[in-house]
């Protein structure tokens, strides 16, 4: 018996425009294109205290050893709290705490106000409600670039049920999960 044929897939790089140059802008432009979930990253700082912000860099690694990855602006208020801390907590944003990222991605002193959430071993807070949680310690920061790469070794997990809608990100505008192909 044969297979069904495949459908012809579309031609590549039709109506892909080429950049002239490699720029910032272009950059953002073609990276805006790909599409992330969203997460709020957390530490427990000796100077600051609870701190978090909004990421779309986060991505998976390794899975022996459980390593993860996010990258932080090296202009950030924030990046002397994370390079100072041991630990940091990765919170994966489910698509009804879209207003949690909007005021994790703004400089304000009172993020934790907002939303429930625990603290977790290390005291890095743990947002209530989140698709997926990551409870990490620093393996490796590395300056990249404008950014400071950070590499965690994950120490405990969590994540709620496969149907729970996870929060997305593209074009700088947040959607929810599309359907499944
Ligand atoms: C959806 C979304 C994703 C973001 N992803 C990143 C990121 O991966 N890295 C980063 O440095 N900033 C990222 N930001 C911006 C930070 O959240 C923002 O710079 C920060 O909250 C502003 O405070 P700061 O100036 O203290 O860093 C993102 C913002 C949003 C809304």
């Amino acid at each position: 018996m044969s297979a069904a044929p495949l459908p012809a897939a579309a031609p590549l790089l039709v109506e892909t425009a080429v950049a002239a140059a490699v720029t910032p802008l272009a950059m953002r432009d073609a990276l805006g294109r790909y599409a992330t979930g969203v997460t709020i990253v957390t530490c427990l700082d000796a100077e600051l205290g609870r701190v978090g912000l909004s990421f779309s860099s986060f991505n998976a690694l390794s899975l022996t050893p459980p390593l993860v990855l996010w990258s932080l602006r090296r202009e950030s208020s924030l990046l002397a709290a994370f390079q100072r801390t041991a630990h940091f907590a990765v919170n994966v944003l489910a698509a009804n705490q879209l207003a949690l990222s909007r005021r994790f991605a703004t400089r304000r002193e009172d993020k934790f106000d907002e939303g429930v959430w625990r603290p977790g071993a290390s005291g890095a807070p743990l947002l209530d409600g989140s698709v997926a949680i990551f409870e990490c310690e620093t393996a490796t920061r590395q300056e990249a670039g404008d950014h400071v790469l950070f590499i965690g070794r994950v120490l405990a997990l969590a994540h709620g049920p496969a149907a729970m809608p996870p929060l997305v990100y593209q074009k700088g505008h947040y959607h929810g999960l599309g359907e499944q192909l």
